[in-house]
């Protein structure tokens, strides 16, 4: 449904060019709920602008439901014309809402709707529709300032929703809003998204939020994705940033001569019984440091941090008898690089 390949982005202002996207493929497949994470300026806001194309991208393509929308881009009247069409089927929910404050929460929504030219009946139909969808019927003669943070972001949503759009971009609608809220509307995205077939693509610094309501996700860093896959992709993916991110466990090392371990099953499968033939089968203690079961993307997923007596090359051997039983093993290095999520708590 959106595809960028080789997505460029370079801004130049006084002499100085900053690369923000370097290079971008990214696929997100129709009706799935996709969402970007990365730290502080990796790229992420620079991506979606690309996408819509507020921001010209300096290389590279952007499809959005088939239609070539970089190729529209600077070419006459016509082109200009199919892009701004297109544009419109493009739906966009912003952080701090951009709501106009002197105009009602109905007026709000009816103005995309006054710039495709619908008349004044089709407008209020519609406006009064979609501010039922979003839950605030009742507020339609309110103005902004009457509303709370998590409602305001409701009418930013229905007045995205009203060109009928089939892809929804949201740059971290839920950053300015409290946990509880912040569960509220990742809910109504989550919904909108079934019942409307609608495809939502959102840039979040929280991975909570991925965790919760995407079926896909990339990592950006750098202007570049350095990892991306649907949630269970990732999850099977042997030292996957994002995998251990969505799925964490505790617990260190309690020496150096040691070897820590996680083991990953999905669904039913039980380690239990692994672990203590392990366990007998090569004479060795094992002590479990963590282990946590949870729905991940809608997907039940186990994992179990174990600690083997000596070091990573002393246990080639039992690490391979789990590996054979099918398990996903991820052995945690210790000396991990840089990583290129974003810290908790970062904003
Ligand atoms: N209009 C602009 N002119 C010049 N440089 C820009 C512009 N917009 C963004 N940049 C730079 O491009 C890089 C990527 O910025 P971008 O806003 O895409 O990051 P981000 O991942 O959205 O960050 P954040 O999480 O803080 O919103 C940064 O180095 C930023 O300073
Ligand atoms: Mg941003």
């Amino acid at each position: 449904m959106i595809t960028t390949t080789g997505l460029s982005k370079v801004y130049r202002s006084r002499g100085r060019a900053v690369t923000a996207l370097d290079g971008v493929d990214l696929h997100v497949r129709e009706g799935e709920v996709y969402g970007v994470i990365g730290q502080s300026g990796a790229g992420k806001s620079s991506l979606i602008r690309c996408i819509n194309l507020l921001e010209r991208p300096t290389a590279g393509t952007v499809t959005v439901d088939g239609q070539d929308l970089t190729a529209l881009a600077g070419r006459g009247p016509r082109a200009g014309r199919e892009l701004r069409q297109a544009r419109s089927r493009i739906g966009m929910v912003f952080q701090h809402f951009n709501l106009l404050s002197t105009r009602t929460v109905q007026d709000n929504v009816e103005l995309p709707l006054e710039i495709l030219g619908s008349s004044g009946k089709e407008r209020s139909r519609k406006a009064l529709a979609l501010l039922d969808l979003v839950g605030l019927a009742d507020k339609a003669k309110s103005y902004p300032a009457q509303l709370s943070g998590g409602q305001k972001q409701r009418v930013g949503i229905a007045r995205a929703l009203a060109g009928d759009p089939k892809v929804l971009l949201s740059d971290e609608a839920t950053s300015a809003l409290d946990p509880e809220t912040t569960r509220s509307i990742l809910q109504l995205l989550r919904d909108l998204n079934r019942q409307l077939g609608l495809t939502v693509l959102l840039i979040t610094h929280e991975m909570d939020v991925v965790k919760s309501v995407c079926d896909s996700a990339a990592l950006m860093a750098g202007g570049r994705v350095v990892e991306s896959g649907t949630v269970s992709e990732l999850l099977a993916t042997p030292g996957s940033e994002l995998a251990a991110a969505l799925f964490p466990v505790g617990g260190e090392a309690t020496g150096d001569d040691r070897t820590v371990v996680d083991v990953t099953f999905h669904g039913e499968a039980a380690t239990q019984p692994v672990v203590s033939q392990l366990s007998r089968t090569y004479n060795i203690d094992i002590s479990i440091l963590g282990a946590a079961i949870d729905t991940v993307g809608g997907l039940q997923i186990g994992r179990m941090r174990i600690e083997l007596p000596g070091r990573y090359e002393d246990n080639v051997v039992p690490i391979g008898f789990l590996r054979e039983q099918g398990l996903q093993i991820d052995v945690v290095d210790r000396a991990a690089p840089q990583p290129a999520l974003p810290k908790e708590g970062a904003k």
